[in-house]
């Protein structure tokens, strides 16, 4: 198993990689069960999986929602660049009526694609996020093929390394 999570780790252009044997759900559920606590607040992108709030719940960890855009014709797609940035965030945590103010959120969680398909230039919105939050959780449960395409690659999460504004 280790060697197929380093082989893995290396197939995907990550420094490490572990399996899961109950899905997305699983993994969506074990990362803020092993980030927070009760308390904390947690940047939640709109597009989440339900499999995202269950693990908050079992934490205590507060979701503050990031709104999804949405076009004229109704698809929705990706958290904007704007919703992402340290002043939008924020002033968002400072108007949520459970969050005490000026806290800095635990973790943050983006779905990519979104709901609809279109997807995150992953990288940009790490670098966004990261500026408020020390963990971002990419849930990428439709597309694990993406550093193997080019088209899609840019929305490959595991690629990317967070270096920490603090
Ligand atoms: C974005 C997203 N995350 C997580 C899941 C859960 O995945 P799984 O069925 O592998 O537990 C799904 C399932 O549709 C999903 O669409």
């Amino acid at each position: 198993m280790r060697v197929a999570e380093r082989e893995a780790a290396e197939a995907f252009g990550a420094d490490r990689s572990h399996f899961v044997a109950g899905g997305t759900t699983m993994a969506n559920q074990i990362v803020p069960r092993s980030l927070t606590r009760r308390g904390d607040a947690v940047l939640v992108d709109g597009n989440c999986h339900k499999s995202v709030i269950n693990g908050l719940v079992m934490t205590g960890a507060t979701p503050v929602f990031m709104r999804p855009n949405r076009n004229g014709q109704g698809l929705i797609g990706p958290v904007r660049a704007s919703e992402l940035a340290p002043e939008t965030v924020r002033a968002r945590i400072a108007r949520h009526p459970l969050v005490r103010p000026g806290v800095r959120p635990a973790a943050a969680v983006l779905t990519n694609p979104a709901c609809d398909g279109a997807m995150y230039r992953v990288g940009a919105a790490i670098e966004r996020l990261g500026a408020s939050t020390d963990a971002i959780l990419v849930d990428g449960a439709w597309i694990s093929h993406a550093p193997f395409h080019t088209l899609l690659a840019a929305g490959a999460a595991m690629r990317y390394q967070m270096y920490c504004a603090r």
